[in-house]
């Protein structure tokens, strides 16, 4: 039986556009899943689950996730849920070079599924590490990244990014361009993270931007003026300017809402953050519900979250250096 962890993210800056060749600056934070395979003597996988926004499920299945257990999820989030498992699985099955492998998989996260901070990146990367290592294969941090986007990609059918991958398996800050992937130096961050309790669907709101793309050139103007503020807020981030970073930070959400990926509930958790006076806000993630991200070193923004209708929970995270990892 073999353990590993890896941690969720934030966008400080550059979802959606990343997708698109610009550059993105994600951090991953202390909030981790664990995932823990066991050999099995047979071929089947058998996945039990523990999510903060999930009461936990057990499904038992041969590689198909058509069949959704019976329990009070989304079923779309379980069957994408069950997806990335079976994806990392697949990967580590090749790594590993053993297609037949079955294994009992558990998972616990304190990642809200599907809400914008690396979920599903963190369960593939810590599934590929812990399933490798069950079969007796060590990868480096750079080939489990690399396995994990090849999994997120195949799930998100070809709509992914190296960013929430790349970030989860490295841990800390990273840049992400197009191929080229790095860690970056940061000062400590006073993020406060705002949930609505909801999750978007990563694959609907990429197509939402891909098509404004398309039609629109101010659509595809937009995208570009994100990867102006990615390399802005790099040179931000360079020189620890916090202020510049929450200016940015706002810029970058405006910039979101008019590709059409925020929320009523992510703008006002935004607003409600900036109103007690945090250096700035966004979302983070894929948007369409989920959480938002702020800047403050102060208790303001977290107390004001809570008290926001819409806001399920606001807390502190840290940003996290220690990426993947045998727990
Ligand atoms: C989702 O967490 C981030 C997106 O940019 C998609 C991706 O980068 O794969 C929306």
């Amino acid at each position: 039986m073999t353990t590993a962890s890896a941690p969720g993210k934030v966008y400080l800056f550059g979802e959606h556009a990343v997708v698109y060749g610009e550059p993105a600056v994600p951090c991953a934070i202390s909030r981790r899943a664990w995932v823990t395979a066991e050999r099995r003597a047979d071929s089947r996988l058998r996945v039990h689950a523990e999510d903060l926004s999930l009461d936990g499920f057990t499904v038992e299945y041969s590689g198909e996730t058509d069949t959704a257990p019976d329990v009070d999820v989304s079923p779309g989030l379980i069957r994408a849920a069950m997806g990335y498992v079976d994806a990392a699985v697949s990967q580590a099955r090749e790594a590993a070079d053993t297609p037949e492998a079955g294994f009992d998989i558990t998972i616990e996260s304190e990642i809200p599924l599907g809400a914008g901070l690396g979920s599903s990146a963190a369960v593939v990367v810590a599934g590929i590490e812990a399933a490798t290592r069950e079969l007796g294969v060590e990868l480096s941090t750079e080939e489990i990244a690399d396995r994990a986007y090849r999994a997120e990609h195949e799930v998100q059918e070809g709509q992914a990014s190296r960013a929430d991958t790349f970030c989860s398996a490295t841990g800390g800050a990273v840049r992400v361009e197009g191929e080229d992937c790095r860690a970056i130096e940061s000062p400590d961050l006073p993020f406060v993270i705002g949930f609505d309790g909801g999750a978007g669907n990563t694959g609907e709101l990429v197509s939402g931007v891909r098509k404004l793309r398309e039609r629109y050139p101010f659509a595809a103007d937009t995208v570009e003026t994100v990867g102006d503020i990615v390399r802005q807020g790099e040179r931000a981030l360079a020189e620890g300017d916090i202020e510049e970073l929450g200016t940015l930070m706002d810029f970058n959400h405006g910039l979101l809402s008019a590709l059409g990926v925020s929320s009523r509930s992510l703008d006002r958790m935004v607003w409600a953050a900036r109103d007690a006076g945090a250096h700035g806000a966004k979302l983070t993630g894929a948007g369409g519900g989920g959480c938002i991200v702020a800047l403050d070193e102060t208790e303001e923004t977290e107390t004001a979250l809570r008290f926001t209708p819409g806001c399920e929970e606001g807390f502190r995270a840290e940003l996290d250096d220690e990426g993947v990892c045998l727990a």
